[in-house]
């Protein structure tokens, strides 16, 4: 089979590395890709982004491609499963409206209400003097969201009036995220430990992932500024086995029957990210439409079955009887980032030690990094119209020049490995660490601390 993944993070990495092991693939072809998905056993990167519906569909027809994954929820609320299924292509994913459950947060409040789903108490606002007021009234801590897509930027926990006030003035006076702001969301401040709970569903059977807690916070004992993620382990013991069976009963049954009622079918992967308190009480704070990242750098390589056949069964409905399993143990992953990373960082860091780092039963999946190719080309800046020529021609021939792994992202690699047990996996992945190096590294220390 050929697949076409749509991405470019460690999520779109360790799904193509994942795809890969299935005898049933021979290419795989990612858009962009990175790095690392460059170097993947079958794969190819391609020169289309994650989010040209177009350009993904033509290449889809012309390379006869027999289904396509979708990694980021952008193409999902752009509609890219719609006009794939539309012209008669195989696509696994949510359709544009039932992507809403991620890219419209008042939206997913609506349904969560009328589910009888838990999840903090909110109010939606188009209006800032209004929403003021509400603040006011409630008082801090407090969370205000940005309704719409906004790259993970969009929520403010604000623990005082000041800082609650002025996000309210960022999203609907300023705008800052553009087509997001048209609506704030403004909601009760859950306390207690987060959990990635990921479901697989054809609309009619759902399977559960294996549990995963990411590390939001971009420094050492959860502090400092949200990221995308700074680390994962799977299994997350925060819920008993029973109790981790239960949330399909509470959030995810429920959810799907009121979308089902709305005429919404959900296909693909259905991510509750989950409050739980001290006392167990479990609170919807958001969904996504899509797997989590970093998370499926932790839940596929704790897959023990075939990825492929799963998605060709969500893709032709017949989920029920598809046996998805699990290796014993535990996987861990550490993201190392760009010093700075929330917020300013830099690119074209050359990165070196990672084949080192692989030797002893680690896996680096990648995320922003790209291969520089070091060429002649690079010489066309001095205006030599000779050796442009000599580049041109050198480009036609077989050559092949070195190339250099540099970072192109904030988050720039992930890794990753798997133990008996929880310690053991961020042993081995720790000692990887040492032998991997770029400008400014920076990574947390404590992944997994709690479940240590
Ligand atoms: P979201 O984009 O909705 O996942 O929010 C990003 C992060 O903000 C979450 O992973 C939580 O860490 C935090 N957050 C969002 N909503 C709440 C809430 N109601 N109470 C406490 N923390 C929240
Ligand atoms: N790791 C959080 C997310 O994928 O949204």
């Amino acid at each position: 089979m050929k697949i076409l993944i749509a991405g470019s993070g460690g999520r779109e990495h360790a799904i193509a590395w994942k795809l890969s092991a299935s005898p049933k693939v021979s290419k795989i072809y990612i858009a962009p890709g990175n790095g690392g998905t460059a170097l993947e056993a079958k794969c190819k990167n391609l020169a289309i982004q994650a989010d040209d519906v177009q350009a993904l569909f033509k290449f889809a027809i012309e390379k006869d491609i027999d289904f396509t994954v979708v990694g980021p929820e952008v193409p999902l609320a752009l509609g890219i499963v719609d006009f794939f299924e539309a012209n008669g292509l195989k696509i696994f994913g949510p359709c544009q409206i039932a992507a809403q459950m991620e890219a419209s947060k008042a939206f997913a409040k609506d349904v969560m209400t009328a589910a009888g789903v838990p999840t903090a108490k909110y109010k939606q606002f188009t209006r800032a003097a209004e929403a003021k007021h509400y603040i006011n009234e409630q008082g801090v801590p407090i969370v205000v969201k940005a309704d719409g897509l906004a790259a993970g930027k969009g929520v403010t926990v604000a623990h005082t009036m000041e800082e609650a006030l002025h996000a309210v003035d960022d999203i609907l006076v300023k705008k800052i995220f553009g087509m997001a702001s048209s609506k704030v969301v403004i909601e009760q401040c859950l306390t207690g430990q987060e959990l990635s709970y990921l479901v697989m569903t054809d609309g009619k059977t759902v399977i559960p992932l294996s549990s995963a807690q990411d590390h939001k916070a971009a420094y050492d004992g959860d502090k400092g500024p949200n990221t995308g993620g700074m680390g994962a382990y799977s299994p997350a013991p925060v819920l008993t086995d029973a109790q981790y069976a239960k949330v399909t009963d509470i959030v995810i049954r429920p959810v799907l029957k009121e979308l089902a009622r709305r005429g919404i079918d959900y296909k693909g992967i259905l991510y509750a990210g989950l409050m739980v308190s001290e006392t167990g009480e479990i609170n919807v704070i958001e969904f996504n439409c899509r797997f989590g990242d970093p998370e499926t750098q932790v839940m596929l390589p704790k897959m023990s079955s075939d990825l492929c056949e799963h998605f060709l069964a969500v893709i032709e409905d017949r989920l029920e009887g598809e046996k998805v399993t699990w290796h014993d143990g535990a996987v861990a992953t550490v993201v190392l980032a760009s010093g700075g990373y929330p917020a300013e960082y830099k690119t074209g860091l050359p990165i070196t030690g990672i084949e080192e780092a692989e030797k002893d039963d680690v896996k680096v999946f990648h995320a922003g990094t790209t291969l520089k190719i070091i060429k002649p080309m690079q010489l066309e800046d001095t205006g030599d119209q000779d050796i442009t020529e000599l580049a041109e021609f050198a480009e036609d021939t077989d050559i092949d020049y070195p190339e250099q792994l540099v970072s192109a992202g904030g988050r720039v690699l992930n890794v990753t490995a798997t133990g008996e047990n929880l310690r053991s996996a961020l042993d081995k992945i720790y000692k990887a660490i040492a032998k991997i190096h770029f400008d400014d590294m920076h990574y947390r220390k404590d992944i997994g601390h709690r479940a240590l």
